[in-house]
């Protein structure tokens, strides 16, 4: 199922629940049951860019701007391992030259006190800065292109081209970083072709991790009065990434909740084998609105009863919680890559 049309077939004719059933034998025959768990840090709300779809938005001046400190950010990082968490994200906007050399020294003190993963989504930037943060101690590194319709990005994400993006994601594989990317399913102007163009895109970049998610209109963006895609098309999405891509490490995240009640347990039978638990402290996590937050799961105030959700949630949809790395599967067989 890997030609354009094959996969504008499965889009529009396949049924979803089989489609569903084929992404989990799929997973299972390489993970089984277990779903690695992320903890991520949302540190800082600071951006300087202004991508129409995003809350925290530079124009946005109804957002209250914050940065953690380096303490705080080191107590969470704690808490996370104290939890058996193995893999941190630390995600904030785009920051500037002098934010990114103080976080690596953030980074490697992480990877000096603790034994896990860092993984780091800070947009685009220089080659020398993502060289540096690796230096660090950087693992991985995430790096979404959003959409593979060019003028769809040039639009959507002001003064920023779809090219640069791409160039990033391999000057980061050439560093060295185990690298993620994916879109957003539905953005406004994009239609099925661009669904299946992205597809393309996702396994033509070989990627160790995939992170797909729906549009979600956030109140105070230009994009406000955007529709989300329903939750059948984004879920035979997901299920058709993991298709195309059977060892890359594909998380249900919480926008999938906004879509539907049980939205991530669905992604989690859809394929995904990946969770993300928010581990900003609450007090900053109510602003750093990408999009209007729903899910009561981000505001449990306990580190240990929001592990103990997500553990029942991971339950409900026939799996388990696994406490591992969770390294890429390329890194560690590379003769698994046809
Ligand atoms: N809906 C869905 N995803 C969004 N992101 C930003 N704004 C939105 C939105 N309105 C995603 C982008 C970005 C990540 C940090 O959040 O994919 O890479
Ligand atoms: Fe900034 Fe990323 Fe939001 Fe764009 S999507 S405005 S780069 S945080």
């Amino acid at each position: 199922m890997f030609s354009k049309s094959e996969i504008r077939d499965a889009l529009i004719n396949y049924p979803l629940k089989e489609i569903m059933e084929k992404a989990t034998c799929e997973k299972r025959k390489i993970f089984g049951n277990r779903i690695l768990i992320r903890g991520i840090v949302e540190f800082s709300n600071h951006c300087s860019k202004n991508c129409l779809y995003c809350g925290i938005r530079a124009a946005n001046i109804n957002v209250k701007r914050y940065e953690m400190k380096e303490e705080e950010i080191f107590e969470v990082v704690k808490k996370a391992c104290e939890l058996k968490i193995k893999t941190v994200v630390l995600q904030s906007g785009e920051l500037k030259r002098k934010k990114i050399l103080k976080l690596g020294k953030i980074v490697e003190k992480i990877k000096g006190s603790f034994s896990l993963a860092i993984t780091l989504s800070l947009g685009d930037l220089t080659k020398d800065e993502y060289k540096y943060l690796k230096e660090c101690g950087a693992d991985r590194y995430l790096l979404k292109f959003e959409t593979s319709d060019e003028k769809l990005f040039e639009k959507l994400r002001p003064n920023t081209s779809l090219k640069e993006r791409i160039k990033n994601i391999y000057t980061l594989k050439d560093l060295g970083y185990e690298v993620g990317s994916g879109n957003i399913i539905g953005l406004p102007g994009s239609n099925l072709d661009t669904l299946i163009n992205d597809l393309l895109l996702i396994k033509e970049l070989e990627l160790d991790m995939i992170g797909v998610g729906p549009f979600i209109p956030q109140r105070d963006t230009p994009l406000k009065d955007g529709k989300s895609p329903n939750i059948d098309i984004t879920l035979k999405f997901l299920s058709l990434v993991r298709l195309l891509n059977p060892i890359s490490h594909i998380p249900a995240t919480t926008s999938f909740d906004a879509l539907h009640p049980e939205g991530r347990i669905l992604g989690l039978k859809s394929g995904a084998n990946v969770v993300m638990m928010d581990i900003t402290p609450p007090k900053y996590s109510k602003n750093y609105k990408i999009y209007n937050k729903k899910t009561e799961i981000s505001y449990y105030k306990d580190l240990a009863e929001k592990m103990r959700k997500m553990t029942e949630m991971v339950e409900k949809s026939g799996n388990k919680l696994f406490f591992d790395i969770g390294a890429s599967l390329k890194a560690q067989n590379p003769r698994l890559i046809f």
